[in-house]
């Protein structure tokens, strides 16, 4: 929520107490350059323990609620038939609409299954915007991704609210090119993670239905941030100001098919679920779900994380929860444009972002703009960020790099983890860091993994520039900070 203060000025307010907390400490420069150097520049190689705000993802990172946790301590740890899974459906039908329901470890394990039982070699999967394993899982089953967002999709300072929005007339050309039989299905992704968690609004929505409909397509949508789509149509779209999150979540599933997502985000816990109204979906699901996931009422996940998300779903569509991090990022977003600091605009759900090739002009694709920045901040700041550009694409089948469409420092925003006062450190150390851009340089890989290399990858900088930076920091702060 924000709240008007009486100079006129918004700020985001947090609608919650804070009763349980974790220490932090900030490791001084050397610690962190140290700390980087091990691991290998690469921010999902670093300890916890030397780092200080850990903005890496919002995904298992979010704080859980008193009745989250409440209900962990009555969950139903049976191998079949556990209470706590229909606890889990009848959320999902109250809240999704859906009447069928499974279970899985995680998003990634919905995206495999999918794969397995619609995504057939040689097939197609029109999408909004890719993410990583859903890229990934999809061309594991010989499947192509087309993504087939609008124009301004890819301008990272916009003043389009809803940059997420799939291109109605590519979508049609597809069909009219492959054929319908060869669309797998078309993937819609709420508040698209990969282009700085922008959402698509309803009317394209419903423009993506109709097409889908006649020609036999089934509608999936990636959920995991639903609730902040809801919260951005309810803000910007025409016509739903005056209607609930929980409406709209409604509106927004009455044009799908089937619906999946990871539950380490929105829901606030850990594990996934794939939902649907169609029974013969669900059939084919369950006839997977044993071999890779578990038994249909549990699929992967621990009761007591099915007990908890069955509250986190009901919980994600309070107002109160559903804006939580998009209003502190929206203050971020607002801060860092306020400084010269290249964001990408409007704000959108999940985390603040910059780009990375504005930010650092003189770094090309080649050598990792995104990973450069967010190496450089962790070492100006202790803050924990993520690369979204050319390191998280994989090479093509030539071995060579695949540019990314952007270069993305992502500074995710878990929800009710973090304030306004670590949002301002975050800030004035990335204005630090402009001022001294020049002293950071490139990267290049000294161990790549084939697939999704950049959880593991490691690099190293190009002529030593990570002591240079961290030369200059204690030049202006001291040993200490
Ligand atoms: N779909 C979307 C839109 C996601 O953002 C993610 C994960 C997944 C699927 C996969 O889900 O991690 O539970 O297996 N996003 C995380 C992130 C990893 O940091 O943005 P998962």
């Amino acid at each position: 929520m924000k709240v008007k203060l009486s100079n006129g000025r918004s700020i985001p307010i947090e609608m919650h107490k804070v009763r349980i907390v974790q220490k932090t400490t900030l490791p001084p420069i050397r610690q962190r350059l140290r700390a980087m150097e091990e691991a290998g520049y690469n921010t999902f190689l670093l300890r916890t323990r030397d780092l200080f705000i850990d903005m890496l993802t919002d995904s298992g990172t979010n704080a859980m609620s008193d009745n989250q946790l409440a209900s962990m301590m009555v969950s139903d740890d049976a191998y079949a038939g556990g209470e706590s899974y229909y606890k889990m459906l009848d959320a999902v039908k109250d809240v999704l609409g859906f009447e069928y329901c499974v279970p899985v470890h995680q998003g990634r394990a919905a995206e495999h299954l999918l794969a397995k039982i619609f995504v057939k070699p040689g097939g197609v999967v029109p999408m909004n915007y890719h993410f990583t394993t859903t890229k990934a899982h999809f061309e594991m089953a010989l499947g192509k991704v087309l993504e087939i967002y609008r124009e301004d999709a890819l301008q990272t300072e916009s003043t389009n609210p809803f940059k997420g929005n799939l291109d109605l007339d590519k979508f049609q050309k597809v069909i009219d090119e492959y054929g319908a039989d060869r669309v797998s299905f078309v993937r819609m992704e709420a508040t698209t993670n990969l282009i700085g968690g922008q959402p698509f609004s309803l009317e394209n929505l419903c423009g993506v239905r109709k097409i889908a409909e006649k020609h036999g397509i089934p509608v999936i949508i990636d959920c995991s941030l639903i609730s902040e789509n809801a919260y951005f149509i309810q803000q910007r779209e025409a016509g739903y100001a005056d209607k609930t999150i929980a409406e709209i979540v409604l509106e927004m599933m009455s044009h799908a098919d089937l619906i999946y997502l990871s539950g380490r985000k929105s829901t606030c816990v850990r594990g996934g679920l794939i939902a649907t109204k169609h029974k013969k979906y669900f059939d084919q699901l369950v006839a997977w779900l044993p071999v890779y996931e578990g038994f249909i009422t549990y699929g992967g996940m621990s009761s007591k994380e099915i007990e908890a998300m069955a509250v986190g779903l009901r919980e994600m569509v309070d107002p109160d929860i559903a804006s939580s991090s998009a209003d502190l990022i929206e203050y971020f977003v607002n801060q860092m444009v306020q400084r010269g600091i290249p964001a990408v605009t409007p704000p959108g759900g999940l985390a603040g972002h910059v780009d990375a090739m504005k930010f650092l002009p003189h770094i090309p694709q080649s050598q990792y703009p995104a990973g450069a920045m967010a190496a450089a901040l962790f070492l100006a700041s202790g803050v924990r960020s993520m690369e979204r550009g050319t390191i998280s694409m994989d090479r093509d089948e030539q071995g060579n790099d695949v540019l990314s469409d952007v270069e993305l420092c992502r500074m995710a925003v878990p929800r009710r983890v973090y304030s306004m006062s670590h949002i301002d450190y975050v800030v004035d150390r990335l204005e630090w860091l402009l001022h001294h851009r020049d002293l950071v340089g490139g990267l290049e890989f000294y161990h790549e993994p084939p697939v999704l290399r950049f959880f593991t990858g490691k690099l190293k900088t190009l002529d030593n520039w990570g002591s240079r930076l961290a030369d200059a920091f204690a030049a202006d702060f001291g040993e200490n900070y």
